[in-house]
């Protein structure tokens, strides 16, 4: 279990929880505390799916999908009947995911392959891939040489006119106060949302904590954070582009809030 001090989170979410004193405990949301936390808001989050199995039904084959998590995409993928393999590095998710598998249909859960791996390094015994999704803007949680070798293990895995999807966030607006968001899980429990980041910094940092009207009165408060680089699409298709795959399309997904624009990006090895 990862427990931090109040004082690493910064802005509205660090004033909040400081008020609880010693009775907050800080998790990272993929940890094994926050893994289900995560679960319960993939599970009622349908974003970006429609964009996703659109362009990946475009190019048939088997599909690689990195960072899969709980299976939030794994699942309409496998839907879309292509042989999936699924990786992912956190143990407390790679059993969340193998245990949706076990309660899918044989006939679906029986094409996946699970790995437990690192996205920025991984090595798939020669297995190629027509498809490579990393979703859910998950690119931004590497830094600059996570992202070279997760590229450079991409290019080794991708088949000859293979695609290489993958989405990420521009966010814009954020010198004023922090976002602040309510969202509920998929078994109806609230969650406040808090993303603290200011022009200029590489980092945003969302903090999960309960509402404060849910907030109980003694024992522990729950607090879950993660941090995200920003990634806006230009220079990410800049970067890609000096690591030898070329974005050839590029999709603008519904909007998650006020402040963030998603976007889908189609490379191919140039
Ligand atoms: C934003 S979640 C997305 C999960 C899933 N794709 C979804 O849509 O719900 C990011 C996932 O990436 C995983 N992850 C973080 N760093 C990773 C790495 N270096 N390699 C593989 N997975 C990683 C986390 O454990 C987490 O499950």
């Amino acid at each position: 279990m990862t427990t931090t001090r109040t004082a690493a989170v910064p802005g509205l979410a660090g004033e909040i929880l400081a008020g609880y004193g010693d009775r907050v405990h800080v998790h990272d949301l993929y940890d094994e505390a926050g893994a289900s936390v995560y679960h319960d808001l993939a599970a009622a989050d349908t974003s970006e799916i429609r964009e996703l199995t659109r362009a990946v039904r475009a190019v048939p084959g088997p599909v690689l999908e990195l960072a899969a998590g709980s299976g939030r995409l794994t699942l309409p993928l496998l839907a879309l009947g292509r042989e999936v393999t699924a990786l992912e590095l956190k143990e407390s998710m790679v059993a969340l995911l193998k245990e949706r598998l076990a309660e899918a249909p044989a006939g679906i859960g029986g094409r996946c392959t699970v790995v437990q791996g690192d996205m920025s390094a991984f090595a798939l015994g020669g297995a190629t891939f027509a498809v490579v999704v990393l979703g859910t803007t998950s690119i931004s949680l590497l830094d600059a040489d996570g992202r070279a070798g997760l590229y450079a293990a991409v290019r080794a895995h991708l088949r000859p006119g293979g695609r290489f999807l993958l989405s990420t966030v521009d966010v814009d607006g954020a010198d004023g106060d922090d976002l602040d968001l309510e969202a509920a899980g998929a078994s109806g429990r609230r969650y406040r949302m808090i993303e603290h980041w200011r022009s200029g910094q590489e980092v945003r940092k969302v903090t999960i904590l309960p509402p404060e009207r849910e907030t109980p009165q003694d024992g522990p408060v729950p607090a879950f954070t993660t941090a995200i680089r920003v990634l806006p699409p230009d220079d990410l298709t800049r970067e890609l582009a000096s690591a030898g795959l070329r974005v050839v399309a590029r999709h603008t997904l519904p909007a998650a809030s006020p402040r963030h624009t998603d976007v889908l990006l189609e490379a191919e090895a140039a």
